[in-house]
This record gives C-alpha cells, structure tokens and sequence, in this order.
C-alpha cells in the first residue's frame, strides 16, 4: 500500500513562510510548496533548495518547491497564507487593509481555483479581516477557513507570565481571545500555572502589567527588529494548526473562526476557542465570561467591525 504525505501550499515566501516551510519540513509534516509572486519567484526557489539541503543534515524525508506557478498547489490539503505587504511610510492603516485584501483576494482567487478542497490558515494581517475575506472569497464552508493570531497572543502572554514567576512556561495555560489587535482579550480567569490560578499568584497590578504587554506584544517586536514584524512565533503558531489538522487532534486552540451567532458575533471573523481536528475547525466552544471579559470582548469585536468596514 502507498500512503500519501499532505501537501502544504504555503503562500508568500518571506520571512514567516519560510519559517514556516523549514519547521514543516523539519517536523516531516507533508510536502511543500512556497508560492510568491513571479518578481520573487527566484527567492522561493532558493528558499526551497536551502531547506531541501537542510535535510541530510537533520534527517527529515519531505519534498519542497519554490515557485510562482499556482498550478503547483493543485490537490493541496492545507493552504497557508501569509501574502501581503508591511504598512510603508506614508500609508495609512486604512490604505494598508485595502492592499492587502486585494492581495487576498487575489491568493484566495487561485486557492479556490486549485485547491478546492483545502483547508486554509490566514496569517497577513489585518488578519481578522483577511480571514474574512479568504473565506467570502473562496466560498469554502466556515470550518475550511480560519486565521492565526490567539496561539500567538496567548504565547506571548504565557511567556511574560513564566518569566514574571520564574517558572516554566510548561506549566503556563491560558487564552487570549478577540480580534488579534490592541483590544484583544487575555482571558485571566482562565489562565492557571499548574492548577493554580493566576489571581492566586500575582496581584491585580502586576497582572494588569502582563496583560496590557501582551495586548502591544507584537508593536514591541516591530520596534526591536527596525524592519518587519515578528515570524519565529508565528510560523510556529500556524505549525500546530496544520499539525492539529492533519493529525486530526481535536486539539482545544483560540482560533480565528467566522462566527454566526456565537459570542453574539454575526457575520465576522474572530478569535475564539474551538476543537481543531481533521475537519477543521470542528466546534466554537462557548466560554463563560464574566462582566469586564464580555465588555473586553465586545470592544474587540466593535474594532474588527470598524476594520471590516474598509472593505465589505
Ligand atoms: N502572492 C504571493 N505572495 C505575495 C503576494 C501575492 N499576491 N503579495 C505579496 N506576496 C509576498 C511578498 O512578496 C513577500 O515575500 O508575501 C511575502 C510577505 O513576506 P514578508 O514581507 O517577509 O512578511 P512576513 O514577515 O512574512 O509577514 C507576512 O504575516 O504576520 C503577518 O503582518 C504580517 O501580514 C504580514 C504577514
């Protein structure tokens, strides 16, 4: 019998994708294929063979292509996408969200065209808003689109958390809901360290400290490199949904999901917890929240909207 490894188109061959590519590779999780325009066709290429002579050394068995032909992601089971351009001098947050869901649109386009029965993980940002389009644009069914940014939101969080402690970020568990924007929502009476709650250990200040760090974790990034945005954390976030998908984990991971109803959420795209498994996004697991969480939450999902705006 001849057993099929999964195919990972992986569009946008920067800084994330190829982090993406080389841990995808290096966890033997299917084959790949980085997609950029044909301008950028030649780094993808280059990308792709450096990672295919990476193998030899660390002892991974995966195939891995750079390219600019869509055809290439034909059959693929999981489609990431990570296209897009960084906010340039000048330009306003209202111009950046108009360029990158043209860019979306058009990657979504040749993904609903090649890859028809993919599953599909939105990374540009903003990605609330992207996830949306991706999935307006497509017409796939809600379960098959998602988005990436509360695994990255609650990383940040727990790692400030374990460092504030100095205990080990093993032991940290939480969840950051929300639009993945500085109104998003760590949810601290679900953030335990071994069973403990966080309120038992750290006062409300010192809380409020982690909190509001993690709501601007990623402008801190942008400041430290001088030049784009975060990607080491990020493409590690996107590998444990793939992962979560194609081992079918039912794994329980805030995830971008559109929502119709849930969270008294209509018609848009959210972070919220959900099952991950090999259809996707399987359920919305509906947390209790208590009265400052709802109105946290419900800002969030007003400054999505506001997004959303720009382009519906
Ligand atoms: N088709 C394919 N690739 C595209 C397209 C397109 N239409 N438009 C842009 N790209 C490519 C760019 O050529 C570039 O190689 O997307 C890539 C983006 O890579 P980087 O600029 O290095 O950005 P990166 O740091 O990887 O971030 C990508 O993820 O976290 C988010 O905010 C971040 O939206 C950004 C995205």
């Amino acid at each position: 019998m001849r057993f099929k490894r999964p195919k990972i188109a992986i569009i946008g061959a920067g800084h994330t994708g190829a982090t993406i590519a080389l841990m995808v590779a290096q966890k033997e999780i299917g084959d790949i294929v980085l997609v950029d325009i044909p301008d950028l066709e030649m780094p993808a290429k280059g990308k792709a063979l450096d990672i295919l002579q990476t193998s030899p050394i660390e002892k991974f068995n995966v195939h891995i292509i750079g390219t600019a032909n869509y055809q290439e992601i034909e059959h693929a089971d999981i489609v990431v996408i990570t296209a897009g351009i960084a906010r340039k001098p000048g330009m306003t947050r209202e111009d950046l969200i108009q360029t990158n869901a043209s860019i979306i649109r058009s990657v979504s386009e040749h993904v609903k065209c090649y890859a028809p029965n993919s599953y599909v993980i939105v990374l540009s940002n903003p990605v609330d808003a992207m996830t949306y389009v991706c999935l307006e644009t497509t017409g796939f069914s809600k379960n098959r689109v998602m988005g990436q940014s509360g695994i990255l939101d609650t990383a940040r969080f727990n790692t400030f958390i374990a460092e504030a402690l100095h205990l080990s970020v093993e032991d940290v568990t939480s969840f950051v809901l929300g639009g993945h924007g500085d109104e998003m929502v760590p949810l601290v009476s679900y953030t335990y360290i071994g069973g403990i709650p966080l309120e038992k250990m750290l006062s409300k200040a010192q809380i409020e400290q982690l909190v509001e760090r993690t709501r601007k974790g990623g402008g801190e990034i942008v400041e430290l490199l001088g030049n784009g945005s975060a990607y080491f954390a990020p493409a590690a976030s996107i590998v444990k949904m793939i992962e979560a998908i194609v081992k079918d984990k039912r794994r329980v991971m805030p995830v971008i999901a559109y929502l119709q109803g849930d969270y008294h959420v209509h018609n848009a795209c959210i972070g919220v917890p959900v099952v991950l498994g090999g259809n996707g996004i399987e359920s919305v697991i509906e947390l209790h929240l208590n009265e400052a969480e709802q109105k946290a939450f419900a800002n969030s999902v007003h400054a999505v909207y506001r997004t959303l705006e720009y382009i519906k």
